[in-house]
């Protein structure tokens, strides 16, 4: 038994903020930040919410799997940047999609989150708990960004990515999946209820180089560890789908790998890096295009902070 994807969702909100606009507010460019990221553009929320975000999402990929919310088991809302804490973002997404018969937890992996999301999803299905799952990843990180440091808010946006996993016939594949506490202070967010000062703000902060270092180097590793657990050549995978952090992190982890670039999308350029949404919201534009093929064999790679990173093989 092996949980499947049957459907995908995706919730972008309408405003953006082009580099250019972002040149009006701190000292940057629009080339230095395509030359860094490849980032254009990134979209944020206006009315939206990470939780009415994850609803939308989640109510697209129940329409696209033809599923009614009542045979959802369980719903995994991975998110860093909830609106809500009590109660989770997952029981108000339950509650708004109408999945009454589902169990709902929040799970924070941050950019690792969808691919950790998917592995437990597995397991619960191998075990024979659930048999019908959704996972969410929904990020507003608009809202955790200081909008005076140019070297972190150039790069996150908004959005929301869902799938619907169910179990079937076929074959399953063991993921590789990591945490690294010792680095985490690479990469930070303080919980606001902890300041000192209880009007001080707190923002995401991050070593941009060692974060660099650290994905470069650990999601090759990740993803030839995956290949090589299930035995499985990289050239017969057809698709190689990342977390969305950065176009240089993509392009070194395609050189370190020796393979066509062709097999690995991309969509930073359009919505930054949008933490646990950006694979499930690239997954579902794919679907939108008619890219993916019944039978074809795809790679997931998540990474940030934690430091954590996964990745899985999954077919289509
Ligand atoms: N515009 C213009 N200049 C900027 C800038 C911006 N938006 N942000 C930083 N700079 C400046 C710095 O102040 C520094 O100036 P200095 O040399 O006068 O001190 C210079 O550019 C170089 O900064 P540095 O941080 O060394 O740049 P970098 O080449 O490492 O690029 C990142 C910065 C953030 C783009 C890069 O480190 C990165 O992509 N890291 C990974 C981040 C990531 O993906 N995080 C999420 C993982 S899930």
């Amino acid at each position: 038994m092996v949980g499947k994807i049957i459907g995908t969702g995706s919730y972008i909100p309408e405003k953006y903020l082009d580099n250019n606009d972002l040149a009006q507010i701190i000292e940057t460019s629009d080339k230095w930040i395509r030359e860094r990221t490849g980032i254009i553009r990134r979209h944020v929320v206006e009315t939206e919410t990470t939780v009415s975000m994850a609803a939308a999402a989640a109510d697209n990929a129940l329409q696209n799997s033809g599923i009614h919310a009542d045979e959802v088991e369980l719903i995994l809302l991975c998110t860093v940047s909830s609106d809500v804490i009590l109660p989770s973002a997952a029981c108000e997404v339950q509650q708004r999609i109408g999945a009454v018969n589902a169990t709902a937890f929040d799970l924070n992996a941050a950019c690792a989150g969808f691919v950790f999301a998917y592995v437990m999803a597995q397991g619960y299905i191998a075990a024979k708990i659930y048999r019908t799952i959704l996972i969410i990843g929904s990020e507003s990180l608009s809202k955790l960004v200081d909008w005076k440091d140019r070297g972190t808010c150039i790069l996150f946006g908004d959005g929301a990515g869902a799938a619907v996993i169910r179990a079937a016939a076929g074959q399953r594949y063991l993921p590789v999946t990591g945490s690294d506490g010792e680095s985490g202070l690479s990469l930070t967010l303080k919980s606001r209820f902890w300041q000192e000062d209880a009007a001080a703000r707190s923002y995401i902060g991050m070593d941009g180089q060692a974060i660099f270092k650290f994905a470069v180097k650990k999601v090759p590793q990740a993803i030839r560890g995956v290949l090589k657990k299930n035995r499985i050549n990289p050239r017969t995978i057809d698709w190689f789908i990342l977390h969305q952090a950065n176009q240089r992190i993509i392009d070194a982890v395609i050189k370190r790998l020796g393979i066509s670039e062709d097999k690995f999308p991309s969509n930073v350029a359009e919505y930054g890096n949008t933490s646990s949404a950006s694979i499930p919201i690239l997954l579902d534009e794919m679907v939108q295009k008619g890219l993916l093929e019944k039978g074809q064999k795809i790679v997931l790679a998540g990474f940030g902070a934690g430091l954590s990173w996964g990745a899985v093989v999954l077919k289509w």
